[in-house]
C-alpha cells in the first residue's frame, strides 16, 4: 500500500512512521509512506497556507488553492509547481481515496479501517487552524473522517491513528492472522480478558477455566466475558435486545 501524507508538520510523523510494525512494514516494502509539506505548494514568500475567513470572525482558514494544488500534485505524482494533466484530473483514472480529517467527519471505526486497508493508495490530508475552506471538502476529499467527538489542534493525530490501524491489517504485517479476527470490534464485541504468567500476582489469580485445557469451556467463558464487558461499557455495539446475535457487526 502507498500512503501520502499532506501536513504542515511533516516532522510530526517521524516517530510514528519509524516505530514498531509501521517501520517493519516499510522495511518489508509492504508499505510506502511519503510525507509532504503543504507549504511546498504555497505561492507567497511567507509560504502561507491559511488566511482570514470571509465574513469575519476569529481564527484562520486553510486555503483551498494551496490544498487543491497539493492534492492534485500528489494524486498525479508530480512535484509542487508542476502542472497536473488538467484541473481535477488524475492520470490513469480515479483519484485515490483521499481522507480529510475533521471533527465533522465520519467517526473512525474498525469497519472504516477495514475499508481503507483494502485500498492500494491512500492520501491523508491533515487540516490545522480553525477550519478548512469548504471547497477543499468538495474538490479534494473522497472521505471526511473524525477521530472522535472532541476537537484536536489538527488532523495529524488522526492520520497517525489511521496508519496504525490500517497497516496492522495489511497482509504480512501481523504474524498471527487469527489474532485480528478475535480482537475487539472484529466480532462486534469488546475483547475478553487475557492473562499470562505468573499464575498469581499480589493475591490475584487466573480464572481456573483458562488453565483447564478444555478448549470448549475456554471459548464459552471468553464469549460470555466479552458479552458482559460490551454490555457494561459499550451497549451501543449490541442489538436492541442486548444480545451478541443482534450486535451490529462493524463492517
Ligand atoms: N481535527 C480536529 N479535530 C479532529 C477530530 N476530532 N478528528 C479528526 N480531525 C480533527
Amino acid at each position: 500500500m502507498r500512503i501520502d501524507l499532506l501536513t504542515i508538520f511533516p516532522g510530526y510523523f517521524t516517530g510514528p512512521l519509524d516505530t514498531s510494525l509501521v517501520a517493519s512494514a516499510r522495511d518489508a516494502d509492504i508499505l510506502d509512506v511519503r510525507v509532504h509539506d503543504l507549504r511546498d505548494w504555497a505561492t507567497d514568500r511567507h509560504r502561507s497556507v491559511d488566511d482570514a475567513p470571509y465574513g469575519g470572525g476569529a481564527g484562520m482558514v486553510m486555503r483551498a488553492d494551496v490544498l487543491v494544488d497539493a492534492a492534485e500534485s500528489v494524486w498525479n505524482d508530480v512535484p509542487p509547481g508542476a502542472a497536473p494533466p488538467a484541473a481535477g484530473a488524475v492520470a490513469g483514472g480515479a483519484r485515490p481515496r483521499t481522507v480529510l480529517f475533521t471533527p465533522r467527519g465520519r467517526p473512525l471505526d474498525q469497519a472504516l479501517v477495514r475499508e481503507l486497508a483494502g485500498e492500494e493508495r491512500l492520501v491523508l490530508l491533515c487540516g490545522r487552524y480553525e477550519g478548512i475552506d469548504e471547497r477543499v471538502h468538495e474538490l479534494v476529499a473522497t472521505d471526511e473522517v473524525s477521530l472522535g467527538d472532541y476537537v484536536l489542534m489538527g488532523g495529524e493525530v488522526a492520520a497517525a491513528a489511521v496508519i496504525e490501524a490500517v497497516v496492522r491489517l495489511l497482509p504480512g504485517v501481523l504474524g498471527n492472522a487469527t489474532s485480528t479476527a478475535e480482537e475487539s470490534f472484529e466480532r462486534g464485541l469488546l475483547e475478553h480478558p487475557q492473562y499470562t504468567r505468573p499464575a498469581e500476582l499480589r493475591g490475584l489469580g487466573v480464572p481456573e477455566v483458562l488453565r483447564s485445557g478444555d478448549h470448549g469451556a475456554v471459548a464459552a467463558w471468553r464469549h460470555a466475558q466479552a458479552l458482559a464487558r460490551t454490555r457494561a461499557v459499550r451497549p451501543d455495539l449490541l442489538g436492541p435486545d442486548g444480545s451478541a446475535e443482534g450486535a451490529t457487526r462493524p463492517g
